[in-house]
């Protein structure tokens, strides 16, 4: 699995592409017309700290002024002309539509302060203004949201493990890349606690994960459980479908369906029930298109497991 800084900057990333840049754009801009004088423009600049404004016509964005055109109307002596015939006609914008991803790479490719944001691919129509300040600042709001989120999962997670002694049970919901992986870990880190071995912990953390792993992505959502029982771990997971219709494939090396997206986060390397099956002393799929998928496996706990004082 990737360490947590790489995590960080994938869903730094994956939040890039799910903000539209309608929903962190200013709509209240500061607009101004050709025939406003450039002198107005720098005393409102002044006034309302921008350094640059979109210039429109009946709503229309026909271009940009920016500080720089302000300072070389004070040395060109036109400061009172009207921005008209000066202004930068030729005008980078973005559709509100758009990720701001593609916003960033303009941000970052042309160092760009600001950029009018218009109504759809090819209109004119100023709707708002977008820095990459609005775009920060968003992004910080949806990563601490997160990490609110897993907060507060890690803590009723730890809650349900301390309430039943020797069974451990988390709902695993579809789709939560989020929290991909945090119900494996937090049964490693009980197991850890209740005094297995290194070896066997980590076939545990194997399976746990693989088969956490397997609901977020391919099926509508489950649940795991994990009882620590006198000489061996059992561990279930069941979802609510859609069920593997051919299981002898799915169990293949290297079969996967998982599309596109699943494989630029990392998974669908067609090995995660591979990989169960060998880390498992016994291991059962079963699955049904009615009622969906029930993976079940016990690793044998060894002898020096101290399973008495599990806490
Ligand atoms: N719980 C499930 N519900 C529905 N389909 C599943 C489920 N688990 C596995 N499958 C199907 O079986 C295939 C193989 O699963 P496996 O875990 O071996 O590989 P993967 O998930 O595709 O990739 P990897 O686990 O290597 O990231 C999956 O691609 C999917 O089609
Ligand atoms: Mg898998």
């Amino acid at each position: 699995m990737a360490d947590f800084r790489e995590r960080q900057i994938r869903l730094v990333h994956e939040l890039m592409y799910q903000i539209k840049v309608q929903e962190v754009m200013t709509r209240d801009v500061v607009c101004f017309e050709p025939t406003n004088t450039f002198r107005e423009i720098q005393r409102c600049m002044k006034e309302q700290r921008f350094s640059g404004t979109p210039i429109v016509e009946d709503g229309t964005l026909v271009g940009m002024v920016s500080i720089d055109d302000i300072i070389s109307a004070f040395d060109g002596g036109y400061i009172d002309d009207a921005i008209g015939p000066y202004m930068t006609r030729e005008v980078a914008t973005i559709p509100q539509n758009y990720s701001v991803i593609a916003a960033s790479n303009l941000f970052n490719k042309h160092r760009y302060g600001r950029l009018p944001v218009v109504e759809a691919p090819r209109s004119r129509r100023l709707v708002g203004l977008l820095t990459f300040s609005d775009i920060l600042s968003h992004l910080l709001l949806a990563m601490n949201s997160i990490a609110e989120r897993v907060e507060r999962q890690e803590h009723s997670l730890v809650e349900g493990a301390k309430q039943a002694k020797d069974t451990l049970r988390f709902e695993l919901a579809p789709d939560d890349f989020d929290l991909a992986g945090m119900a494996s870990t937090t049964v490693k880190k009980h197991l850890k606690k209740a005094g297995l071995q290194p070896d066997v912990l980590r076939r545990i953390a194997v399976i746990c994960y693989e088969a956490e792993i397997n609901v977020i992505i391919h099926s509508l959502g489950g649940f795991m459980e994990v009882r620590l029982l006198p000489d061996s771990v059992t561990i279930e997971v069941v979802d609510e479908g859609p069920g593997i219709p051919d299981l002898e494939k799915a169990m293949e090396a290297g079969f996967t369906t998982a599309n596109e997206k699943i494989r630029s986060l990392g998974f669908g390397a067609g090995m995660g029930i591979v990989n169960m099956k060998r880390c498992a002393d016994d291991f059962r799929i079963t699955s049904s298109m009615e009622t969906g998928t029930i993976v079940q496996a016990t690793v044998k706990l060894s002898p020096d497991d101290a399973t008495t004082d599990a806490d």
